[in-house]
């Protein structure tokens, strides 16, 4: 049976996650796999989509020629295609995920693909969960030694730890998208009350701009391996940040964005100690998390001091980072790994 291939989502990644399922499905096809791709809108309504749509395809939602889908968690659970009389059963193997952010990369997409008898890439519930939740995901590293700067609620019950100027994130967020700066605790507090993205949760880090991204892949079948270490470029620093502008618009369009065309020094130029204690921490991240797939691990090097930080995990990254595996893995090998990995996966919650 044919593997689906799964994107978009209720999630303010959606966008970017219908770039990666192309690209999924672009990757998949060519190495001669049969995919079915879906499409999850932002609404929550599900579709199979034509083959080989576009990114542009889908402006004004589903494209043309999508077949609604039902979802069925009872009698013979399932995707059920609608019928005039009664629904057909979609009949795949295995599916593969792409949603970024949002309930799809927290762990309810692998949920309820599990529910549904259809094995899903990735992360189980719980584990997926955690990797969304940045408070979560601080007070584990913290727990397990691993090194990562300090991060709390932004709370009106309470006042911080640590002092400002401080990062504002939302606490359930990706992409960096609604990230903000405050000089003081009283700023952070009037974002997080005002702002979209921060309304729902948000926490506080120092904000530590001399700190330089780094970016790391690990993947957990046939075994745990881990890509070389990636510096994306932030080209003149006009933002302070590595926005979420940086990271997909930069210099591509359609499904390329979603492989990082941005700027950036790969294998990053920096000691071979650095090297060797990010991929340490890759592992220690894998191993405490639980996640499983291939997952990208966000670090910040202090380059004075050449400390590592954890900053946090994408545990369904932007294009399933397969430009951080090029080097060393076929695209499709990545990906069909991931897909094996699922379908003999014992452990679903
Ligand atoms: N959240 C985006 C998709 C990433 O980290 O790659
Ligand atoms: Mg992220």
């Amino acid at each position: 049976a044919p593997w689906a291939v799964v994107f978009g989502g209720p999630s303010p990644e959606h966008e970017i996650s219908i770039l990666t399922g192309l690209q999924a499905e672009r990757v998949l096809t060519a190495a001669g796999h049969a995919v079915v791709p879906i499409y999850w809108s932002p609404t929550g309504e599900w579709f199979r989509v034509p083959v080989a749509t576009e990114a542009k395809d889908y402006l004004e939602g589903a494209p043309r020629d999508s077949v609604a889908l039902e979802v069925r968690l009872s009698g013979e659970p399932g995707l059920y295609r609608r019928k005039k009389f009664g629904a057909e059963r979609l009949e795949l193997e295995a599916s593969l995920l792409c949603l970024h952010g949002g309930v799809g990369e927290g762990g309810g997409a692998a949920a309820v693909f599990s529910l549904l008898g259809i094995p899903a890439t990735g992360s189980t519930l719980f584990a997926g969960a955690v990797g969304m939740d940045k408070l979560a995901f601080g007070g584990l590293m913290t727990a397990a030694g691993i090194p990562s700067l300090p991060r709390e609620a932004v709370s009106t019950l309470r006042e911080p730890g640590f002092g400002g100027p401080y990062i504002v994130k939302p606490r359930f967020g990706g992409s960096s998208i609604g990230i903000e700066i405050a000089d003081d605790i009283e700023a952070a507090r009037a974002l997080a009350g005002a702002s979209v993205h921060l309304r729902n949760g948000a926490v506080l880090e120092p904000y530590r701009p001399e700190l330089v991204d780094l970016n790391i892949s690990f993947r957990t079948h046939p075994e745990l391996e881990i890509t070389q270490l990636e510096k994306p470029l932030r080209g003149e620093r006009q933002s302070a940040l590595y926005s979420y502008a940086e990271k997909y618009l930069a210099g591509g369009t359609g499904a390329e964005a979603g492989l990082s065309s941005a700027p950036r020094e790969f294998p990053a130029e920096v000691a071979e100690s650095v090297h060797e204690t990010a991929r340490d921490l890759a592992a220690r991240v894998a191993d405490v998390t639980r996640l499983t797939g291939v997952v990208r691990v966000d670090l910040l090097l202090d380059e004075a001091t050449g400390e590592l930080f954890v900053n946090e995990v994408n545990s369904i990254p932007g294009a399933l980072s397969l430009y951080l595996w090029a080097p060393q893995r076929p695209a499709a090998e990545v990906l069909v790994d991931a897909i094996v990995e699922a379908r003999d996966k014992r452990v679903v919650f």
